[in-house]
């Protein structure tokens, strides 16, 4: 049986509905639109709509899934993978967690959340956006496909759906699901634009070595390494917004 891909012409919030009607995306599925009246971002943040031009996309699961604090990252790659099948090679890096950074500039967010009967992940993939759009938002390290030179166009739009859905419950969903992270870490290292370079979280800096198979980003610094495993990490010569890290215990 098919998974469950689901289009609603204008919505609230991709992972609000989501959250709502879990039980229509089960055991894993996905919703998605082109205009969200009431987007939600990462810290407490909103998703500004730019109706028609943005991608607005929630998968959902009641799957068992082995490690839920990875989906993060895992979505991060299955959008890198799903952005390279329709649109063919470009240069996405992933900026950990999970934006996807095209050619230096945020192309794409993600907020994971958790309900009593599953988790979400939703994705929000600027597509025509002007640099106006960013600008008056104050947004400069924002980009989207259209900026950096591609068209888009209703079909491709819908292809790029479909291509998030086969990513977020094909066969690699399924692998993810009962391995958890460690079939992807290499991966996933390889596009990571934070490895090796000097990052700065709330309470530390150093150089970032690796990403275990926790999903944390290793970071040495002076003091010895420090596992961070949520929130912001900024990276010299991408953009450097710091709001919230956090450590885990040592
Ligand atoms: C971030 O702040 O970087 C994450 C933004 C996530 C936005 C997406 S758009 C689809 C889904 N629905 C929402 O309300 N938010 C996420």
């Amino acid at each position: 049986m098919n998974a469950p891909l689901i289009h609603l012409p204008e919505v609230d919030s991709t992972n609000l509905w989501a959250k709502a009607n879990l039980d229509k995306l089960a055991p894993a599925g996905v919703v998605w639109t082109t205009c969200q009246t009431a987007g939600r971002g990462r810290l407490g943040r909103g998703w500004t709509n730019a109706a028609g031009q943005g991608l607005y996309l929630t998968s959902g699961y009641t799957a068992k899934t082995v490690q839920p604090s990875t989906l993060p990252l895992f979505s991060a790659l299955a959008v890198q993978r799903a952005l390279t099948t329709v649109l063919g090679p470009l240069d996405l890096k992933v900026k950990w967690p999970n934006d996807l950074i095209l050619n230096g500039k945020k192309l794409v967010g993600i907020l994971c959340e958790g309900t009593a009967d599953g988790i979400v992940s939703g994705i929000g993939t600027n597509l025509a956006q002007d640099q106006a759009y960013f600008d008056a938002l104050n947004l400069p390290h924002g980009t989207s496909l259209v900026l950096e030179g591609l068209t888009v166009n209703d079909q491709m739009i819908e292809q790029l759906a479909a291509a998030y859905a086969e990513e977020l419950t094909g066969p690699r969903f399924a692998v993810w699901a009962a391995e958890g992270f460690a079939p992807f870490l290499e991966e996933y290292r390889a596009l990571c634009i934070n490895l090796g370079r000097p990052v700065k979280f709330e309470g530390g800096q150093g150089v970032a070595e690796q990403v275990d198979e926790e999903g944390r980003l290793i970071v040495r610094t002076e003091v010895g390494e420090q596992k961070v495993f949520t929130g912001e990490v900024s990276v010299k010569g991408v953009y450097e917004d710091i709001e919230r890290t956090e450590r885990t215990p040592r």
